[in-house]
């Protein structure tokens, strides 16, 4: 992902979450060197994720997939992006935050192999102002050697 994208990237998000990033945090995350992947379809981005690497870990700070472009396998293709570069990078392990009722999402993350070792309550921002609980899943990634 680079800034000429984040016009794109915006619309996407903004299609897929009530709650979506700003363009500032779009930008701030590019501006502090964060990997992020772009999907394509012509001239159109479709989907996208943004990783942090930290030492030693990787957290996965967003993964979205237009609406109209869902369970064709392109969420897969973003966390294989994000788990090749934590692999490369030699982070130990994968982590990341995702809301209790998003159950779309935690599919995703169980199917490869993430578990819940936390929650945080009222982490979201939610509609009825209480804030929605977080699950913290992690993926320990085995190093060679
Ligand atoms: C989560 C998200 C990125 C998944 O993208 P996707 O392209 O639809 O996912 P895929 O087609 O690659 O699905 C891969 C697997 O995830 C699981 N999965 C994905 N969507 C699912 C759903 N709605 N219900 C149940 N399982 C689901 C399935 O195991 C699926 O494999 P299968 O299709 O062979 O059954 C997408 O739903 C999305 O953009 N959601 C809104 C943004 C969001 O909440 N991001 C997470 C922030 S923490």
């Amino acid at each position: 992902m680079q800034a000429h994208h984040l016009p794109q990237v915006l619309a996407v998000e903004r299609a897929a979450n009530a709650h979506p990033w700003s363009e500032a945090n779009l930008r701030d995350s590019l501006q502090a060197g964060y990997p992020g992947w772009v999907l394509i379809d012509g001239e159109r981005i479709i989907g996208y994720a943004i990783l942090m690497i930290a030492v030693g870990e990787a957290q996965v700070l967003n993964i979205v997939v237009s609406p109209e472009r869902r369970r064709e396998g392109l969420g897969r293709v973003l966390m294989e992006c994000m788990i090749e570069a934590a692999k490369t990078a030699q982070c130990e392990l994968m982590l990341l935050e995702v809301r209790r009722s998003n159950a779309a999402a935690i599919a995703l993350y169980r199917a490869y192999g993430f578990a819940q070792i936390g929650l945080r309550r009222h982490y979201y921002r939610s509609d009825d102002g209480v804030g929605e609980d977080a699950f913290v899943l992690t993926l320990p990634l085995a190093q060679p050697g």
